[in-house]
């Protein structure tokens, strides 16, 4: 399959992309670094991406950056960003893509567990996170020509808490959590959050 993985640089998407390499064909993509480049934030960019790759067998999202920070801190710069570029961006990544995904493809998008188990600090996350959990489960059931839709929860990933000063041990290791997206493109489900390693 040619598998377009937007965030590819990242934690979550450099193992994405390990897990798919030599299975199939990777088309990666990132925010600054590469060949390939968009921003979530700005649709003419995810537009413009699409004509440059052209036709793809499905479609990972491992990007959209969000605020954590406490409520009292929380502005409403803090929650738009947090919107435009995790709920947004990626169903703008759905909407303008959806005419260049094969028959039978996929679209396998992030969340994440604070959509359904609140933290301190994790407002702007978690409405993130809640609202693409809802439209793969509304986009699910209209998207055209057999294409399938599901979401990837992720709890704390180990390597972004080694990387932030914490001990990784309360975290899923990356390669566990790309394994969800591995099964979202090659199996069935449709319309599903999967939470990898029963986060
Ligand atoms: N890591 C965790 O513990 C964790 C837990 C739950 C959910 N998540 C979710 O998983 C997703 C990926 O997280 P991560 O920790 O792997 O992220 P990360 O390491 O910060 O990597 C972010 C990736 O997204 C790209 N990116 C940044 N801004 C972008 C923009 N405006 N438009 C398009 N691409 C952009 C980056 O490209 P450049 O390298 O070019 O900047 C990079 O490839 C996020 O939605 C995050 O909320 C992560």
């Amino acid at each position: 399959l040619r598998v377009l993985v937007v965030g590819a640089t990242g934690v979550i998407g450099r193992a994405v992309v390990s897990a798919l390499e030599g299975r199939h064909e990777v088309v990666p993509v990132s925010h600054r670094a590469g060949a390939l480049t968009l921003d979530l934030a700005d649709s003419a960019s995810i537009g413009r991406l699409y004509e440059k790759v052209g036709a793809v067998d499905a479609v990972v999202c491992a990007a959209g950056g969000t605020r954590f920070r406490p409520f009292s801190e929380l502005s409403e710069e803090d929650f738009r960003f947090s919107l435009m570029h995790k709920l947004l961006g990626q169903i703008n990544l759905v909407r303008l893509g959806l005419r260049f995904v094969a028959v039978g493809g996929s679209f396998t998008l992030t969340s994440g567990t604070l959509s359904r188990r609140p933290s301190p600090g994790g407002a702007a996350v978690s409405v993130a996170n809640a609202g693409v959990e809802a439209f793969v489960a509304s986009a699910a059931i209209e998207l055209p020509r057999g294409i399938r839709i599901n979401a990837v929860s992720p709890g704390w990933v180990a390597e972004t808490l080694k990387k932030l000063g914490h001990r990784p041990e309360g975290g899923t290791p990356a390669a566990t959590v790309a394994r969800a997206y591995v099964e979202a493109i090659e199996g069935e489900t449709n319309g599903t959050v999967i939470e990898p390693g029963g986060a």
